[in-house]
């Protein structure tokens, strides 16, 4: 055991309790009024809920659904994606990304992911584009590896940092594809777009967006939620529909939907917590700039890249690190929770086993996962348990680095391992 410090002191990779007991009172107040209202599904309180959002988000529309995983597939169906289409995404997300693409009915295929921004490689997009799909008679993009038409992309704003949708979006236009944000981790992010020479926020990009309101996510329900964005009437309209037993009005169904509503408590939650979400997001950002800093001289580390262009909300602090295994190890012992974002790439899952992926396929998205780890990042992180990971760090490194030194190449890890 490190210090009498470290049992005391422990710090959660996330601390959910703090901010709800930050707002405790708005959010009683916000539970009692639909309680006493007795308006449990849609009503005033969802529809407040959705304006709000819509405006922090700067689209026309946005719809509340029951969770992230609804919302992508509900805005993948309603864009006109068909049955057996190919939908483009990354390798390195949430099962859930996918999982919506093949619950709409259409199939995902991989793109690697860049090396820096660990989002979506965009000169990877082009090169599948144009060199593993052809035009057939009829104009439609076939992709080689499955025979189906390519209709749709799905980037994922990874990590809090948007994907670079202009290059998406030129490529997307190149090949008459609809773009579907994932922006599930991304709620209040921002990308300098070069195209149209102004920031835009995550979810206002694409033709519509998904987002997650899992209770962890910088906008977090007290349960499950989601909501799609988008500019498209149309869209939207059919979102609506989607989400609510396919119903234009009461008991008059146009197609078959599904029961994927965000209930009215989890609505109200949600407008209690969201005047709050750009002073935590700043307070993430700050945290992160902070971070950078005290790592700033130690080569064992590599940051989070942010480029000129992006302005990310730091969802999640990822760094990346040879011997990860073992510096989780070390800072579980000091009491310092981590996580790791993703382990496993999807190519590479039992899941997708059936896809015939191998490894190799997707190098960069291999090796970031091998390489990456998740430190503590939430609003509520002091300066003193920051500093406190990243002295841990420090000194985990300062071992590695001395045992290194001595020469010990091939028993280095066993070495830091058993001096830490
Ligand atoms: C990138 C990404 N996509 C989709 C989802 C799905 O969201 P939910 O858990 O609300 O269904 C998540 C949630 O973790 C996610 O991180």
């Amino acid at each position: 055991m490190h210090t009498t410090d470290a049992v005391l002191d422990k710090i959660p990779f996330l601390d959910l309790v703090a901010p709800h007991v930050e707002l405790e009172h708005e959010l009683l107040a916000a539970c009692r009024r639909t309680i006493l209202t007795a308006n449990f599904v849609g009503g005033p309180v969802v529809e407040e809920f959705e304006k709000s959002f819509a405006t922090f988000c700067n689209v026309i529309h946005s719809i509340a659904v029951s969770s992230g995983t609804d919302a992508l597939r509900f805005a993948i169906m309603a864009s006109g994606v068909q049955p057996g289409d190919v939908v483009v995404t990354v390798p390195n997300t949430f099962i859930a990304t996918t999982e919506a693409i093949s619950q709409a009915g259409a199939n995902p295929e991989f793109v690697d992911i860049d090396e820096r921004t660990y989002n979506m490689s965009t000169s990877k997009l082009q090169e599948f584009l144009k060199e593993h799909c052809t035009k057939d008679s009829s104009g439609r993009l076939i992709s080689h590896r499955s025979g189906r038409p390519v209709t749709a992309i799905v980037p994922v704003h990874l990590y809090g940092q948007m994907a670079d949708m202009d290059a998406i979006l030129s490529l997307a236009a190149e090949y008459g594809l609809i773009v579907i944000e994932d922006a599930c981790q991304a709620h209040g992010a921002e990308y300098f777009s070069r195209n149209l020479n102004c920031w835009m926020k995550a979810g206002s990009m694409g033709r519509a967006a998904a987002f997650s309101f899992y209770p962890g996510k910088n906008l977090g329900a007290c349960g499950e939620g989601g909501a799609v964005t988008t500019n498209d009437h149309n869209l939207a309209k059919k979102v609506n529909m989607l989400r609510d037993h396919g119903q234009v009005k009461k008991y008059f169904h146009d197609v078959e939907g599904y029961n994927g509503r965000l209930d009215a408590l989890q609505a109200g939650l949600l407008n209690a917590k969201l005047p709050h979400l750009g002073d935590w997001n700043a307070r993430r950002r700050n945290l992160a700039a902070e971070y950078a800093s005290l790592f700033a001289e130690n080569e064992c580390v590599t940051i989070p890249f942010e480029p000129s262009w992006s302005s990310s909300v730091y969802h999640l602090y990822v760094i990346r690190t040879t011997n990860r295994e073992e510096l989780m190890d070390h800072l579980e012992s000091a009491g310092i929770g981590t996580g790791l974002h993703y382990p496993v790439p999807l190519h590479l899952q039992k899941a997708y086993a059936s896809m015939n992926y191998s490894r190799g396929d997707f190098p960069i998205a291999e090796g970031v996962s091998e390489e990456i780890i998740s430190l503590p990042m939430f609003p509520q992180l002091t300066a003193r348990q920051q500093a406190r990971v990243a002295k841990e760090i420090r000194t985990f490194s300062g071992k590695l680095t001395s045992a290194m030194r001595a020469g010990d190449e091939e028993g280095s890890f066993v070495h830091a391992k058993s001096i830490a």
